[in-house]
């Protein structure tokens, strides 16, 4: 028989209770989790749900992961030798990611064909329930290949849902917000419901940011940008990471405001280096100094930062396009929140630019959930690798770059960059 390792992770505390065998009684406080192998058979009771399962090690120990939930709920899991984790003991070969279903069958995970088969019910086999958030959580946990979106690498379920995103619908009044990926995109988009919001903090709490400022060209199993857009009332606020020439056609036509951000490359690839780590949708980056060569070669999603920068710098000279550096937002935040204002037309008093300045400082939205991710579940992201506002400092890259590694991005970087007039601070 396999052994079945269960981890609850509760917010202060991780359990692990483990099968082997006979009954086993799970590790942890009382009334977490009950955990019971007795003829093959696993149930989990409390308020935790099941949101992924692995293999461990060269002993191949299947691992389940789990989060806790407000509510009770009855999960069960069945690991089957050709298939994989489903609910309630009969699992529909091979069906993940076929459909938005969390019905009772339906695949949550796939797991080796080679592994043991342990089979595990539910108490309530004809009565589960599951959060559909769950389903989507266990697709997205898989890592992601890069395809090529007209040269660009990207996520294959973002190319997958390319057509929709050609094809999106701005509005007069929709504000676009644009960056090359660990830019400070979390940060303006804070920022810019702030904005709106006129400084209430209390409304801006009303979601997480990834709600409010929908992200155009998101594509994972159950979260689909262009219909989050589609359900958000005007005035929209929009992120996208999209290099300017695949932005779709419909925000040029409509001549819609555009607030572009641009951080320094070394900055931003340590930062890009962390985020691999932690956001589930990556493959393991390899060595600092492995990525830092895809970095530079444009072979990280979304290509080169040297031309998403330099083509999102250009097409200001044409376009309603507001151009921050986020080094400048470190500087002087309250210049580039004026900047801001004075872009759309709107003025706030200084009690209230006060406020939105308090509010979107690193410290204030590390510990916001609405703004620092921690409301995304741990398949998704696992902030114990590295927090999603991880330093949110100019010139950490000093800390991680050695001095010939810096020869060569400065060597590269004059390279790519010259004829520009788009300059950095690799520092504040
Ligand atoms: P670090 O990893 O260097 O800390 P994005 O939102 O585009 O993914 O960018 C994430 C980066 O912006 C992270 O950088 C994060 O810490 C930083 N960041 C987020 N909010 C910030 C804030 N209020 N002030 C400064 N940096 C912030």
């Amino acid at each position: 028989m396999a052994e079945l390792s269960l981890y609850l992770h509760n917010p202060e505390t991780l359990i692990k209770g483990a099968i082997a065998g006979g009954e086993v009684q799970p590790c942890g406080r009382r009334g977490d989790a009950g955990l019971h192998s007795q003829s093959l058979m696993a149930w989990c009771i409390a308020s935790i749900h099941i949101t992924k399962v692995s293999y461990q090690g060269s002993g191949r120990v299947p691992v389940a992961l789990a989060i806790p939930l407000s509510h009770v709920i009855w999960a069960g899991l069945c690991l089957m030798g050709h298939c994989g984790l489903c609910l309630m003991g009969h699992c529909p070969m091979h069906s993940l990611g076929t459909g938005s279903s969390t019905a009772s069958g339906t695949v949550l995970a796939q797991v080796p064909a080679s592994s043991e088969v342990v089979k595990a019910t539910s108490r309530e086999d004809s009565q589960c329930c599951v959060d559909p958030l769950s389903a989507m959580e266990q697709e997205y946990a898989i890592r992601q290949e890069l395809g090529s979106l007209h040269g660009i690498p990207l996520y294959k379920s973002f190319i997958e849902g390319w057509p929709q995103v050609k094809a999106f619908q701005a509005r007069p009044d929709d504000l676009l917000i644009s960056t090359y990926p660990k830019s400070g995109t979390t940060w303006l988009s804070e920022v810019m419901d702030m904005i709106y919001h006129n400084g209430d903090v209390e409304k801006c709490r009303r979601d997480a940011i990834y709600n409010r400022v929908p992200f155009l060209e998101l594509k994972v199993p159950k979260m689909c940008g262009v219909e989050q857009l589609e359900n958000t009332p005007s005035p929209r606020l929009v992120k996208t990471h999209l290099p300017v020439q695949l932005l779709p056609t419909s925000f040029w036509e409509k001549d819609c405001k555009i607030i572009y951000m641009a951080r320094n490359p070394k900055d931003v690839v340590i930062s890009y280096y962390y985020f691999h780590k932690m956001a589930k949708i990556h493959h393991d980056p390899g060595t600092k100094a492995e990525f830092l060569e895809n970095f530079m070669a444009g072979k990280v999603p979304y290509g080169s930062w040297y031309d998403h920068v330099r083509g999102w710098w250009e097409k200001k000279q044409e376009k309603k396009i507001l151009y921050l550096f986020y080094e400048d937002m470190k500087k002087d935040p309250r210049q580039e929140v004026q900047k801001i204002l004075q872009f759309l037309g709107k003025e706030l008093s200084e009690r209230t630019v006060e406020r939105i300045l308090h509010h979107t400082s690193f410290q204030e939205m590390k510990k916001n959930p609405a703004a620092n991710y921690e409301t995304m579940l741990p398949a998704l992201m696992d902030h114990s690798i590295s927090p999603f506002l991880r330093k949110g400092i100019s010139g950490d890259w000093k800390n991680h770059f050695t001095v010939a590694q810096n020869e060569r991005f400065d060597q590269h970087y004059q390279e790519l960059m010259s004829g520009s007039d788009l300059h950095f601070q690799m520092e504040v």
